[in-house]
């Protein structure tokens, strides 16, 4: 996710380029591969680099600086177009009057680039951000003053940002924010504006939130917020109690608990733009011309290979033949896949090294390859021939959560396209899934069950159908984090072995959702161990009768299979957070884990 700074301060205040330097470095726990500034004391002075913080430091001629109070910083996490120094921000006009920072992703920017383009203007850089600068040019251009400029470009814009912009000569900052953070920030001599509080909570713990349509005007003096409608508001000013150590966390103990958080707004990112309500299509311009009906095989790791099992499912059962391999067990002299094949790999990082061998082994003969990856430019987006990004944003959290939660809603999407399917039910239910997983993180009874049963010997978890790679998940995130053991069997298999293991000691989580035959099934597998005295903790949506055989309830709305299994892995994910709690390990970096291996 990008991080966006401004700064503007009065004659006592501090110097705008250590100001912004400090806050982008607050924010580079969102994750980021390019840095830059502006600074726009009588004149916008952008320097941008690709790489670290530290490059950017290197390549500024800090004495030219000295005692500017006015600029804006950006850290940016590629959305539109690779790594470098030309899609860094800050973006400006082509005469430099204006230069713009953005966290979010513009939906509609390619028609007003285009626009642009058509009346002349030339782009320097891939992103959808620079589309803003040259609307304001444009604006300017027709006599309009800078604070109308900024709005009518604004107005123009579909989609999400958080929007910051300098102009030449003067000491304002204008911001505005819709569905991506902003936070303004009040002190005695100056004011500030940033993605998260870290940024500039070294100078001010007075904060504003500003909601989404309102624009701020931010002076050495003066913060005025005003609505759509041009309407001054009257915000209310909060103090914030975080040690600045905590900052980067926005005050969560953990950057893992932060994560799980944050799926209602990764998945509203992972579907923006690509679900068609009216005509129930989903839209993935990025993969091409591939052409649907084929053949796929998921190549993955860990937790994305439990959401490539969620995808062979999803293909299966719309028609497409698909399997699943772990990456590490792939091998492409053995697994029959040719020129015909299409491959797809399934890797939060981009980087792990099975993965990245079985995709260059299905590269080598001649097969079509896909990344659905986090990371833009990452190893797996660059050696693939098309990639469906999740759009999680960075997972700081060793555990992988929310990048579970993107990829089965990506791969859902992934399988709809490949099967060439229209349904404006699963449409409409993957847009109700954000809401479902907020209501699940608001009253979630997770941390009880931890409490309960946080000195257990072991945990099961199982499930059938779509709830299986859930199931596998659920177990995956307890053993990672609490370093007891843990494990998920298909429901079905659970007569066939494991319940040999089950006792007082072993709590048993079962994931039933809806009131068919695959609940029916399970509940006869809950009933199994329900005899044996062992605990039953079932994730169900009320919809089959599991309550009545299970001593505890995690409750998730009622939606169809796919969209519950999103769901109901969010429980899990808490319970294993919580338990790992009361054991107090350490969670977001567990013993002898990596967040990404990039060893066989
Ligand atoms: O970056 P990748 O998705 O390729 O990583 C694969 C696994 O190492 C990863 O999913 C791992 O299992 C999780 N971090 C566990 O929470």
């Amino acid at each position: 996710m990008c991080g966006i700074i401004g700064y503007v301060g009065t004659d006592r205040g501090d110097d705008a380029l250590e100001v912004l330097l400090d806050g982008l470095s607050q924010l580079e726990y969102r994750g980021y591969d390019s840095a830059g500034v502006a600074l726009a004391d009588g004149g916008i002075d952008v320097h941008k680099r690709e790489g670290e913080l530290a490059a950017l430091e290197a390549a500024l001629p800090r004495e030219r600086f000295d005692g500017d109070s006015i600029g804006i910083g950006h850290t940016r996490w590629s959305t539109h177009g690779p790594p470098s120094d030309a899609n860094a921000h800050p973006h400006t006009d082509a005469t430099e009057r204006v230069a713009v920072v953005h966290n979010g992703i513009i939906e509609n920017y390619q028609s007003l680039r285009d626009d642009l383009a058509a009346a002349g203007i030339t782009f320097q850089s891939d992103t959808d951000t620079e589309v803003v600068p040259h609307l304001i040019g444009r604006s300017l251009d027709e006599g309009l003053d800078h604070e109308a400029a900024f709005r009518a470009a604004i107005d123009r814009l579909e989609g999400s940002y958080a929007i910051a912009a300098v102009f030449d000569g003067t000491e304002t900052v204008y911001a505005a924010r819709h569905e991506s953070p902003l936070v303004l920030g009040v002190a005695d001599d100056g004011h500030f504006l940033a993605s998260d509080v870290p940024a500039f909570i070294e100078y001010t713990d007075q904060v504003i939130y500003l909601a989404d349509g309102e624009f701020a005007r931010l002076t050495p003096d003066d913060l005025v917020i005003t609505d759509a409608n041009g309407q001054v508001t009257d915000p209310s000013v909060e103090t914030i109690a975080w040690d600045p150590e905590d900052a980067g966390k926005s005050g969560y103990d953990h950057y893992m608990r932060k994560e799980i958080n944050e799926q209602p707004t990764a998945l509203r990112e992972c579907f923006r733009g690509r679900l068609d309500e009216l005509t129930g299509r989903v839209e993935l311009p990025e993969l091409g011309d591939l052409e649907p009906r084929r053949p796929v095989t998921f190549v993955a790791c860990g937790t994305s290979y439990h959401a490539a099992m969620f995808g062979t499912r999803l293909l299966q059962d719309r028609g497409v033949p698909a399997q699943a391999f772990l990456a590490s067990e792939f091998d492409a002299d053995r697994v029959p896949i040719d020129a015909e094949s299409l491959v797809v790999g399934v890797t939060q990082s981009g980087e792990t090294a099975d993965t990245m061998r079985a995709i260059r082994e299905a590269n080598s003969v001649g097969a079509t390859t896909v990344a659905v990856t986090n990371v833009v430019g990452s190893s797996a987006a660059r050696e693939t021939d098309d990639v469906l990004y999740i759009r999680a944003g960075p997972e700081i959290s060793v555990a992988a959560t929310k990048t579970f939660a993107s990829q089965q809603a990506a791969l859902t999407m992934l399988a709809a396209a490949l099967s060439d399917q229209r349904s404006r039910a699963l449409v409409r239910e993957l847009r109700a899934v954000p809401d479902q997983i907020q209501s699940v993180l608001d009253a979630s009874r997770a941390r009880e069950i931890a409490e309960t049963y946080h000195g257990a010997e072991a945990y099961f978890f199982i499930g059938r159908g779509y709830h299986y790679p859930v199931a596998l998940e659920g177990a995956l995130k307890m053993k990672e984090i609490t370093y007891t053991h843990a494990e998920g069997f298909a429901a079905g298999e659970l007569k066939h072995g494991p319940l040999a293991l089950v006792s007082e000691e072993t709590p048993v989580f079962a994931v039933v959702t809806g009131d068919g035959k695959l609940a029916e099934k399970t509940i006869g597998n809950v009933k199994e161990v329900e005899a044996r005295g062992t605990p039953v903790v079932a994730v169900t949506d009320g919809q089959s009768d599991v309550e009545r055989y299970a001593d505890h309830v995690l409750e998730v709305p009622a939606t169809s299979a796919v969209a519950s299994s999103i769901v109901a892995n969010v429980q899990l994910q808490l319970v294993a957070y919580w338990t790992a709690h009361e054991l107090g390990r350490s969670i977001d970096k567990p013993r002898n884990l990596a967040k990404s291996v990039t060893v066989e």
